[in-house]
């Protein structure tokens, strides 16, 4: 009888606790200001870049007629430092009205009718990391009831200024608040970053019922080095990371930042690569108004968001090293799967690698598997388990293919 009692009190937590927005069933993609654009606030100087509507608006105009929407890429999101240093007097955060003369309801109408969503930054903690006012444990249900009522989307929730505890509290307390708006709001959580990123201080199977995806490591910089220390952080991790993704609930290795300064043509390929095969969420922080033809070609790239948007959800990993060439692989649906062949070596050389897909396991398809070169946007051929298949990787590039049963029709491509 008790036992009974506690199993429909569990269940009732679970009910209330649990993020109940049905969003992000496959990763969330978009843009976002923070990589880009950091805590620029200097509109009079700089009214084009500046956290600001104009930047905002100019880069939804992009997203809608550059056929960045039609692709999935949806989300346009606001970082730090878009709000006045006072709360209003009422105890709301309120956008700085010098940047945002039109405020942020206008600006969620000016996105939405567009086709887009908004996504908005809070932090958890006295302050947000720039040093804006943050969401104290009080405030988070006022804030959570801001958001809903600019009809903001997407809530990117910092953890800049509040310690252990305050975060343990903080975090599902604001998943509860943003389901009782009633407005679905995708829901990124920070947390994960702040302690380490790793169980048991981690838990991931609580995470994946409160939040829709959360940051487990450092933030990227414009630069090889910090994708490549990113990349190595996921696969040493992977045994704890990879059974936290799923649909619904996604690990956020950060921003892309392919038509950026730092990355070249190869290096831009190898973070798509890599992030499509670690099933995250694409969210991009670059200039979309000036980017070029061939860095908005990889980030559109259709067969790469189809592997990376796979509905089974699983996050793929490392899965061989071999000198400087790391083989990656992701299972997808219908036993097909995604296989990339990164070459991190530096010394100019191209690498000649041979490998066949019964050395990945890959063995099931009696009429063997049709293979498409992603970056190439190429048909390779047909291929049994056992043939050999002949790669030339690139110095810090990539080769990725996409694997399919010879059985399977493409129709969904
Ligand atoms: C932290 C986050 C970044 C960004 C900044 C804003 O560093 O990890 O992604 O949001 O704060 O100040």
């Amino acid at each position: 009888m008790q036992l009974a009692y506690l199993g429909i009190l569990l269940s009732l937590w679970a009910l209330c606790s649990s993020l109940d927005n049905g969003l992000g069933k496959t990763p969330p993609m978009g843009w976002m200001t923070w990589e880009r654009y950091r805590c620029n606030i200097d509109c009079k100087t700089d009214p084009e870049n500046c956290i600001g509507e104009h930047l905002i608006k100019s880069i939804a105009d992009k997203m809608a007629d550059g056929g960045w929407r039609e692709l999935g890429y949806v989300y346009i999101s606001i970082d730090d430092c878009w709000s006045l240093k006072k709360r209003d007097s009422k105890g709301r955060l309120q956008p700085d009205p010098e940047r945002f003369p039109s405020g942020m309801k206008a600006l969620a109408d000016y996105v939405h009718a567009r086709g887009l969503k908004l996504g908005i930054y809070g932090d958890l903690g006295n302050y947000t990391c720039g040093g804006y006012p943050g969401t104290t444990l009080d405030t988070i249900q006022i804030d959570a009831e801001t958001f809903a009522s600019w009809e903001v989307d997407m809530l990117k929730f910092d953890g800049c200024y509040s310690n252990s505890s305050e975060k343990a509290l903080g975090y599902p307390k604001m998943s509860q608040a943003l389901n009782s708006t009633g407005r679905p709001i995708l829901y990124s959580c920070s947390w994960p970053a702040y302690e380490g990123g790793l169980p048991p201080k981690v838990n991931y199977t609580f995470l994946g019922s409160i939040c829709n995806l959360w940051r487990n490591y450092d933030d990227v910089q414009d630069s090889w080095d910090s994708v490549l220390d990113i990349i190595e952080w996921f696969a040493c991790n992977e045994d704890a990371l990879q059974p936290a993704a799923g649909p619904g609930r996604w690990n956020d290795p950060d921003m892309l930042i392919t038509g950026d300064f730092g990355l070249s043509y190869e290096q831009s390929k190898s973070q798509l690569a890599i992030w499509a095969i670690l099933a995250a969420p694409l969210i991009m922080s670059n200039d979309l108004r000036s980017i070029s033809q061939e860095a908005k070609e990889l980030l559109q790239n259709r067969l790469l968001i189809y592997i990376d948007q796979d509905s089974l959800g699983k996050q793929g990993r490392r899965v061989a090293k071999v000198s400087s060439l790391e083989v990656w692989m992701r299972e997808l649906v219908d036993e097909q799967y995604a296989v990339a062949v990164l070459n991190k070596g530096t010394d100019g050389i191209p690498k000649r690698f041979f490998m066949s897909l019964a050395d990945l396991n890959i063995t099931q398809s009696a009429l063997g598997y049709k293979l498409y070169d992603v970056f190439e946007k190429e048909y390779v051929g047909i291929v049994k388990p056992e043939t050999n298949i002949e790669m030339n990787i690139n110095p810090t590039g990539v080769v990725m293919l996409f694997v399919c049963p010879a059985s399977d029709r493409l129709h969904r491509l």
